[in-house]
C-alpha cells in the first residue's frame, strides 16, 4: 500500500455456520481479502472461501482464555495499514453481540475506511430450523433479541427481562448454560410457566438440535456442551415437532463448492 493510504475493512457477517447461508456479497469480500481476522465460531468451510488471505483467529469465546478487545482493535488497525482488503469476519450478523462499535470507533479514530456486511443472525437461523415465525399476525408484533450477560461476560441478574412479556417473542443469546435460571427470571416477571419454548442448538449445522418445551421445563436446562444456543420463547411459537420429523439431513446445497461445479 502506498505510505499513508491504508485499506479497507470489511466486517462480514459469516451467518449461523453453515457456509450456503453466507451472503454472495460475503463470499466476493472473502475470495477478495489479503487478511481475515475471524471469531472462533466460524467454521473452516466458510474460511476456505478466503483462499488468497492470511487467517488470523481472534475470537472470543466465554469462559475461555482470548484475545481481549484492545488486542483486536489494533489488530484490525494494524493490517489495515498494511493490506488493501480486511476482512473482520464475525458469526451471524456483525450487528447483533458483535462489539461492532468498538471496532469501528479503533477505524474511524485511525482514518481507516470500512463497510459491513450483514449476516443471517441466529435468531433467523433458530427460527428457520424449528420451522417458527418469530412474529405472528394478531398476536406477537415484537420480536426483543436479548442476552443474560452483561458486555463483560457475567450474569446481570435479572435486569435483562426488563419490558419483556409473553406475548412479543423473546429470542435469548449467550444464555445457553443459564437457561434454567433464566426461566425462572421470566416466571418470576409473570410469564405463564405454560408459554412455549423452542431451543435451537447449533442452527444451520449438521450437529443442529431442536428442542420443543414450556417455560415450565425451560427450568430443568437443555444442552451443556458448549455449542452455541439460541432460545426462542413466547406465545406465538407453535410445536412444529410433528413438521419437524419430516424434515432433517443435510441440507441439499450446504457444500457451495459442490453446488458450483454442478
Ligand atoms: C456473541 S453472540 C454472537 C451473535 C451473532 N453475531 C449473531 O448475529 O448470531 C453468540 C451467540 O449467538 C447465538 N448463536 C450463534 N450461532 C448460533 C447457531 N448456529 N445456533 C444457535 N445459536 C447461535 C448463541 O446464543 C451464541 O451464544
Amino acid at each position: 500500500l502506498p505510505a499513508g493510504c491504508p485499506g479497507k475493512v470489511w466486517f462480514v457477517g459469516a451467518g449461523p455456520g453453515s457456509e450456503d447461508l453466507l451472503t454472495v456479497r460475503a463470499l466476493r469480500v472473502l475470495a477478495r481479502a489479503d487478511v481475515v481476522l475471524h471469531d472462533a465460531l466460524v467454521p473452516a468451510q466458510i474460511l476456505r472461501w478466503a483462499r488468497a488471505a492470511v487467517l488470523v483467529a481472534v475470537g472470543k469465546r466465554c469462559d475461555r482464555p482470548s484475545a481481549g478487545q484492545r488486542d483486536i482493535d489494533r489488530a484490525l488497525v494494524a493490517a489495515a495499514r498494511r493490506h488493501a482488503s480486511v476482512v473482520r469476519l464475525k458469526g451471524g450478523d456483525p450487528a447483533v453481540f458483535g462489539r461492532l462499535d468498538e471496532e469501528i470507533d479503533a477505524l474511524q479514530a485511525a482514518g481507516i475506511p470500512w463497510e459491513v456486511v450483514p449476516g443471517v443472525t441466529a435468531a433467523s437461523a433458530a427460527a428457520a430450523a424449528a420451522g417458527q415465525s418469530l412474529t405472528r399476525r394478531g398476536d406477537a408484533r415484537r420480536v426483543t433479541i436479548v442476552t443474560p450477560r452483561t458486555g463483560r461476560g457475567q450474569l446481570d441478574n435479572d435486569c435483562w427481562a426488563d419490558g419483556l412479556d409473553e406475548h412479543g417473542t423473546v429470542v435469548l443469546y449467550m444464555a445457553g448454560r443459564v437457561a434454567a435460571s433464566c426461566a425462572q427470571v421470566l416466571l418470576d416477571r409473570g410469564f405463564g410457566p405454560d408459554v412455549p419454548v423452542v431451543a435451537v442448538r447449533a442452527a444451520s449445522l449438521p450437529r443442529q438440535d431442536v428442542r420443543w418445551t414450556t417455560l415450565a421445563g425451560m427450568r430443568s436446562g437443555f444442552f451443556d456442551d458448549g455449542q452455541p444456543v439460541a432460545l426462542l420463547i413466547g406465545r406465538a411459537l407453535a410445536d412444529r415437532r410433528p413438521a419437524a420429523a419430516h424434515r432433517g439431513g443435510p441440507h441439499p446445497a450446504r457444500d457451495l463448492a459442490e453446488l458450483a461445479a454442478s
